[in-house]
């Protein structure tokens, strides 16, 4: 096709950051892939609702079959969120022949295998880089900068909220529930912030991390987990008063084959430089057996830093589909088991 052209699910947050980005970027993806990209089709909830970006009304649908059934759509971007509906909704994406993009860290922690296990059989690619530390390329730099290492420990920020809040608690003495609030507005909280707040959101990222860093299946319930509602100001006061900063940190490390990962409020030095990363940034340690200590760091979520990453996916697998390679390049501990059947 002389274009490429996109379904896009969900037009909130991420997705605005989605359409911005593909339409002010036009010149830099065409230069990358060849051809110009199109969005075809956008999925909302309600399609009276305002928008903050410019899109053409007759493109915008409140019915999910209009994009993943239209044979016209290659690619189908997942940014509306939900679990078991939207597995559902990728799998007849994929099965429709459709590459799937998704920010979905809740879906990929739960049913990962399985979407990358049809997305191969289907010829589809299933990318996800969205999906951890907004911003930040981590998820590309284990499957590929890091290939050849073999990965002991990650360790860091991977929830942007909860940083926003720590540190604006700590900072300016805001309250816990003022914080929260403007972090929500900011778009960076899920829509139900529990999963923020109570550390869920920071282990699924740890259980993908931990899957693609160490290439094996690490679910959600291998995660011990401990978020910071019940923090108060006077604890975080006690701590800046000892010399410690709290972080709401993940950790994942592996030892003769037994992995360990968690998410917790922990105390670091103020030297240490996990401590000086505030708002909704994010920072990721990734020990590998020859590179030693790397470090990753940047914006963990938000409408343009995650759709940068989103739209980096979207370049991959435009890349992938002019080389006749879609869905052989897979992120996850599939890919031995891929490789394994195309090879028999
Ligand atoms: P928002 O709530 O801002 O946007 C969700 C969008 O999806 C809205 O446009 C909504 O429609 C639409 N939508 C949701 N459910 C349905 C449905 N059942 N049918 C039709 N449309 C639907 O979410 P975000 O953009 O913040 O997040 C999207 C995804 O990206 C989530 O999976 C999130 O975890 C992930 N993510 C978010 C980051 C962030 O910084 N916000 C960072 C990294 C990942 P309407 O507008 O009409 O309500
Ligand atoms: N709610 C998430 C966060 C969005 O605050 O980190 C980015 O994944």
């Amino acid at each position: 096709s002389a274009e490429v052209r996109v379904g896009l699910l969900g037009l909130g947050t991420v997705g605005t950051g989605v359409v911005s980005i593909i339409s002010r970027h036009q010149e830099e993806l065409r230069h990358q892939v060849g051809c110009p990209v199109t969005i075809k089709k956008v999925l909302v909830r309600d399609k009276a609702k305002p928008r903050p970006v410019d899109v053409d009304e007759t493109m915008v649908t409140e019915h999910i079959d209009e994009i993943l059934t239209d044979e016209h759509i290659d690619i189908v971007i997942e940014v509306m969120g939900g679990v078991e509906s939207t597995k559902e909704h990728l799998l007849k994406a994929l099965r429709n022949g459709k590459h799937v993009v998704t920010a979905n860290k809740d879906l990929m922690a739960l049913h990962g295998a399985e979407l990358l296990r049809v997305a191969s059989e289907n010829g589809c690619d299933l990318y996800y880089e969205a999906s951890v530390a907004g911003g930040i390329p981590i998820l590309r730099s284990l499957v590929d900068g890091l290939a050849a290492d073999r990965i002991t420990k990650m360790m860091g920020i991977v929830n942007g909220t909860t940083n926003y809040i720590l540190t604006k608690m700590t900072q300016e003495g805001s309250s816990y529930e003022e914080v929260l609030k403007q972090a929500q507005l900011l778009g960076f909280a899920e829509s139900d912030p529990t999963a923020d707040v109570e550390g869920l959101d920071a282990a699924r990222k740890m259980a993908i991390l931990a899957t693609l860093g160490f290439s094996m299946n690490v679910s959600l319930d291998d995660v011990v987990v401990r978020g910071i509602s019940s923090v108060t100001k006077s604890d975080l006061d006690y701590c800046d008063q000892l010399g410690y900063t709290m972080k709401l940190i993940g950790l994942a490390k592996r030892d003769d084959g037994r992995v360990e990962v968690s998410v917790e409020p922990t105390l670091l030095p103020k030297e240490h430089p996990l401590a000086s990363v505030h708002n909704e940034y994010n920072a990721v340690y990734v020990y590998g057996e020859a590179v030693g200590e790397t470090m990753f760091y940047g914006p963990g979520a938000g409408s343009l830093p995650t759709a940068t990453a989103v739209v980096s996916d979207l370049v991959s697998v435009m890349k992938n589909m002019r080389l006749g390679v879609s869905g052989r390049i897979v992120q996850g501990p599939l890919h031995e088991r891929i490789l394994k059947r195309d090879n028999e």
